[in-house]
């Protein structure tokens, strides 16, 4: 027997036992004839001692421990005079007999504590020691509860997991493909699946009314902190369901996910706001709730005095950022800097001191008399001391840039706790996106997602007007899942596919396999995927989905620690029947 207990069991109870333990060394200390060494393993730390007077040659032995060697150790559980209360086993020690050496440890190139002086990339590629710390060790661990709960959630409410294939054909997620070449069809790709969609709804043709799947998705696509380009769905479809079913149900689960994981019970449904609304009141489609600080637009206020950059745009917005009217001239600049950085794109700030004995300071004091200024106070609903924060210019691009903007005001005033989780649904999302470049249509959610039916009328007349049957769930300021009421009628479909600019025969190509299933009695259906890993990242306290992964890619796509990807030798090339062409820079 390796051994009877974890580093992570043993308790005042156990005193006067003899155990052994197995696990690493995390830390050794000599102090005059005493050595103490904190062994650790998955389950926690606990000190063996040794004794210089009572037993030299162990002692000694104990002394060339290295971290990190894996070692055996035997010995008897004694109560510590120095009682460490902040671990489960800091009541105990045990005083070892025999230790065995099961492998030794280079030195580790970081240090495995939870504040490691070890570099994101250098941590990524030796990621077997890094998952040694407790910290990713909690986060992985988290991970498998919540698995486990989603299973048991979904199962009681007779959803059964279907697995679906990996080598499939493009699904149109809007990320580009990860393609594998066929060996044995050669000049030919399967592509691997951006999302399960079309299998999922051919389970709801086959009869399965009740779909789940935590399954891999692979999507090509730039990177950020919530990106990875294989992450993880909780992927669900619903058959014989309107958009309110589906909304019922998967508030469900993650009403049971925050009472069973975080212990959070949420009264009544969750909150829901129009895409529109969301982007008017919080300038992006995924809103954090948490705290106020609203936009609104002051366009008829401010237009016509005279003040040529508010009279000639779209759109004027502005933001109240609470008790910062005493805001320096240096703070001032550096959000003026944050605006003008090129993904935010303002052009400039205008800035009101609403100060504490009434009056008011303004950019644009030439233009604006303290009334007018104070006009602009009330709407925004400020009191003296705020700080009023003007944007202007084309809408959208303002409205984004207020929602960044009060987002950064969040993070520097410190205005939310992690502890609280503010859920809402984003509902009535336009069905199609007109893109300027390319001269055509995309659809904002995928082809598959059914208009609103009051709205099918404009799919001719007014394309953008279309509103859609889709919905997304988002948890302060994350978009933690996606989904929507299908088309599963054929001519609706192949009409959409029509507006999207595939030709009859390229839709045939694509999406035959769908389209011939429609033939055979599709049922009205619908479902979402939930971003499994942004909601473990979010449950976790971590704000990048890496650290709740396990073997993650860095930001250039790459797994630093297996070197992939890599080139492949010109053998496995020839069976593939591939070539590399080296494009110049
Ligand atoms: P969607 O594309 O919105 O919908 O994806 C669903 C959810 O998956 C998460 N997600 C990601 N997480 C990590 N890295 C990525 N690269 C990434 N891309 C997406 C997000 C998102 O909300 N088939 C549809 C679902 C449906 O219609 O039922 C789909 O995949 O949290």
């Amino acid at each position: 027997m390796y051994r009877t207990h974890t580093c992570g069991e043993l308790t005042g109870k156990s005193v006067g036992k003899n155990v052994i333990l197995c696990g690493w060394v995390q830390r050794s200390r000599d102090l005059g004839g005493m050595t103490f060494i904190d062994l650790r393993d998955r389950y926690g730390i606990t000190q063996l001692v040794f004794n210089m007077e009572t037993n030299a040659t162990l002692c000694k032995q104990a002394r060339k421990l290295g971290r990190e060697f894996v070692i055996q150790a035997e010995g008897t559980v004694a109560e510590r005079s120095n009682k460490n209360l902040k671990i489960p086993t800091g009541k105990i020690e045990i005083i070892v007999n025999r230790i065995e050496i099961l492998n030794a440890s280079e030195i580790p190139p970081f240090t495995i504590e939870n504040e490691t002086d070890g570099g994101d990339e250098l941590r990524m590629k030796y990621r077997y020691l890094d998952l040694r710390r407790n910290i990713v060790k909690e986060a992985l661990e988290l991970r498998h509860k919540m698995t486990q709960e989603v299973r048991n959630y979904l199962s009681s409410k007779k959803f059964i997991e279907v697995e679906t294939p990996m080598l499939i054909k493009s699904t149109p997620e809007g990320a580009r493909d990860f393609l594998v070449p066929s060996r044995l069809n050669a000049g030919q790709f399967y592509a691997l699946p951006q999302s399960p969609q079309t299998f999922k709804q051919l389970l709801m043709i086959a009869c399965y009314d009740r779909y789940f799947q935590i399954v891999k998705c692979f999507r090509d696509e730039d990177f950020r902190a919530d990106r990875q380009p294989e992450f993880t769905q909780i992927d669900c479809e619903m058959a014989f369901v309107e958009q309110e079913d589906v909304l019922n149900a998967f508030e469900g689960l993650v009403k049971d996910l925050l009472l069973k994981i975080k212990g959070v019970e949420f009264d009544g449904p969750f909150p829901r706001l129009s895409y529109n609304e969301a982007v008017e009141k919080y300038g992006n489609d995924k809103p954090d709730i948490r705290f106020g600080m609203i936009i609104r637009e002051l366009s008829d206020l401010v237009k016509g005095k005279g003040f040529n950059v508010f009279d000639s745009v779209e759109y004027i917005g502005g933001i109240c950022a609470e008790g910062c009217a005493e805001y320096s001239r240096k703070q001032m600049d550096a959000l003026t800097d944050f605006v003008k950085k090129p993904q935010i794109g303002a052009k400039g700030l205008v800035y009101v001191k609403y100060n504490t004995d009434g009056t008011c300071k303004s950019s644009v004091d030439k233009f604006y008399s303290e009334v007018e200024l104070k006009k602009w106070a009330a709407l925004l609903e400020a009191k003296p001391g705020d700080l009023l924060l003007v944007l202007a210019g084309d809408k959208n691009e303002t409205l984004n840039a207020l929602g960044e903007l009060r987002l950064e005001i969040r993070n520097i005033l410190n205005l939310i706790s992690k502890e609280i989780y503010a859920p809402l649904w984003i509902l009535d999302f336009p069905l199609l996106e007109w893109d300027e470049e390319t001269k055509r249509y995309y659809a904002k959610h995928h082809p598959f997602t059914s208009p609103k039916s009051e709205d099918i009328d404009l799919l001719d007349k007014d394309p953008v007007a279309v509103r859609a049957n889709a919905y997304d769930m988002v948890i302060n300021g994350i978009e933690v899942g996606g989904g929507s009421i299908r088309i599963h009628d054929r001519q609706l479909q192949q009409k959409m596919f029509n507006i999207l600019g595939f030709t009859q025969e390229e839709a045939e190509k694509q999406f035959g396999f769908l389209m011939n299933a429609f033939r055979y009695g599709a049922p009205p259906h619908g479902g979402i995927a939930f971003g499994f890993d942004r909601l473990v990242a979010l449950f976790a306290g971590h704000d990048s989905i890496r650290d709740v992964i396990a073997f993650p890619k860095n930001n250039s796509g790459r797994d630093v620690m297996i070197d992939t990807p890599a080139t492949i030798s010109d053998g496995h090339l020839k069976e593939l029947s591939l070539q590399v062409v080296h494009q110049k820079k």
